[in-house]
């Protein structure tokens, strides 16, 4: 069983949806109050309840919450986890979610025996990182590795489903120049969140 975490998001419900397109027996961790019906209207999110029709096993729980995250992984082999609140607000932020939240996952899973933690990352994140983002993910990045779990962390560059739009899309649909911060002289790796889901095969 494949425990995937962040499913309701834009990158995790595409591994959702992919694993469980191949037969796989994927559990998916749900939050009774997620944004993600509404965010999927504007394809910010992936509707819950599509996860459930095409044949998830929902659990619920809650990042912020340690025994929800304890039961989720009962009978766990495999766990892949895209959780972050960079779209979501409130009592969920870098610290609450992307650092504590994810830390008590790790902690979490390797209690309950799961054997191989899948982990995105970012490039570029590292511990002590000015953005609470990657420094919260660097954290994590060597937390999982002393965990003593099999684990594989992906480091994608910026998605360019994501930023394309917002950068360039946006200003162009309203006729307006775009506008890009700096010389020009930096270069910028963008990865399609296709590729990236396809590194769930490997
Ligand atoms: N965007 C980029 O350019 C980029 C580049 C490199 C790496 N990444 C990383 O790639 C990963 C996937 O990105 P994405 O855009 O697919 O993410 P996303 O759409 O923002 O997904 C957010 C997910 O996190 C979950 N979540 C938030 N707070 C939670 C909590 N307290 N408890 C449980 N789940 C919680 C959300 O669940 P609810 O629906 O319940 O809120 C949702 O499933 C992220 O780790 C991101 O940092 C992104």
């Amino acid at each position: 069983m494949i425990l995937i975490v962040g499913a309701t998001g834009i990158l995790g419900g595409m591994i959702a949806h992919h694993l469980i397109g191949q037969g796989q027996n994927v559990r998916v961790l749900l939050r009774h109050n997620s944004p993600a019906a509404e965010l999927a209207k504007h394809y910010l999110a992936t509707n819950p309840q599509s996860l459930i029709e095409a044949g998830a096993q929902p659990v619920y729980g809650d990042l912020k919450d340690r025994p929800s995250l304890e039961t989720a992984c009962v009978g766990i082999e495999t766990l892949i986890t895209t959780a972050n609140a960079a779209l979501r607000g409130g009592e969920d932020n870098f610290l609450t979610v992307d650092l504590q939240g994810t830390t008590q996952l790790v902690e979490a899973a390797r209690t309950a025996g799961v054997r191989h933690f899948i982990y995105v990352s970012a490039a570029g994140a590292v511990p002590g990182h000015p953005h609470p983002l990657y420094d919260a993910k660097g954290q994590i990045e060597a937390i999982l590795r002393a965990s003593g779990m099999d684990f594989t962390i992906l480091s994608p560059g910026v998605f360019m489903e994501v930023w394309m739009g917002t950068v360039i899309g946006i200003p162009l649909r309203a006729g307006q120049p775009v506008t890009l911060v700096g010389e020009g002289a930096r270069k910028v790796a963008f990865v399609s969140m296709v590729d990236v889901r396809a590194l769930q095969n490997s």
